[in-house]
């Protein structure tokens, strides 16, 4: 059952997905050579509080033996999602740095990445990270009622295609509300008009993953870290989105206030 927010639950969503944009966005400025993706997760651990809010992915038991022992995923590079911030990895010129952030606050979930550029990188992962976010906003205008799932699917699809990039298949968006994880499953690929239809007061986590090379993946020993199977770059963009009857509200925006 794909849960329809009221307009109480609505506000909650709202509320949540800003405090979950402004983490991020504090989080990403932090992002600098030399910078440990500890420290990262340290400045997560300290903005969640500071925003009362609590960071889901902390704990979470997913599929893997051990539940998730940081408060953001942070994933460079070749990595895809569910990297696991530590003390030796270190932030280098050339590298792309994917930060995934679930908040939880009032009951209710945001989740939203973005993946950051450091110092000098080719043209062609430039290109990797303006197409991920592209197909990120493509899919989310699809959020719209009476549309389907396929919608968002097919936009997302289509912009992957159309520069050439690989899409990440075994990994979803999703719905999400008082869960990080609900119904539907929202595929990075999808035909249009297929699926279930949008209602108004749907949200959705929308999140696609492109790859520059081959689309094989490989979970790590450590039972969370994706990567890329032939070690070229993967980008991730992500947001939550609120379907309404007419422009979508992409709830995760960061707004500058300064
Ligand atoms: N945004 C990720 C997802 O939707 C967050 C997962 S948190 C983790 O799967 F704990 F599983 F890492
Ligand atoms: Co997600």
């Amino acid at each position: 059952m794909i849960t329809i927010k009221n307009s109480e639950e609505i506000v909650a969503m709202r509320k949540v997905g800003r405090i979950t944009a402004d983490i991020l966005a504090e989080i990403c400025a932090a992002v600098a050579i030399g910078v440990s993706t500890w420290e990262l997760d340290q400045l997560a651990i300290k903005s969640l509080k500071a925003h009362n809010a609590v960071g889901a992915c902390y704990n979470y038991q997913g599929r893997s033996r051990q539940p998730f022992p940081a408060h953001i995923c942070i994933s460079l590079n070749d990595e895809i999602v569910h990297g696991i911030p530590s003390k030796t990895r270190k932030i280098q010129s050339g590298d792309i740095v994917s930060l995934d952030l679930v908040a939880q606050h009032e009951g209710f979930m945001g989740d939203s990445t973005q993946t950051v550029a450091v110092g000098d990188v080719s043209d062609d992962v430039k290109k990797l990270l303006s197409v991920t976010e592209r197909a990120l906003h493509a899919g989310a205008e699809q959020a719209i009622e009476g549309n389907h799932v396929g919608d968002i699917s097919f936009a997302i699809q289509r912009c992957a295609e159309e520069a050439d990039l690989g899409i990440v298949r075994n990994l979803v968006g999703h719905g999400i509300g008082r869960n990080m994880h609900e119904e539907p499953n929202i595929p990075n690929f999808g035909e249009k008009g297929k699926g279930p239809r949008l209602e108004a007061g749907m949200t959705f986590a929308i999140e696609p993953m492109l790859m520059l090379g081959s689309e094989k993946i490989l979970l790590d020993a450590d039972g969370w870290t994706v990567r890329t199977a032939d070690g070229k770059y993967a980008a991730h963009f992500e947001h939550t989105v609120l379907v309404t009857k007419g422009a979508p509200e992409i709830l995760t925006r960061y707004v500058a206030t300064s």
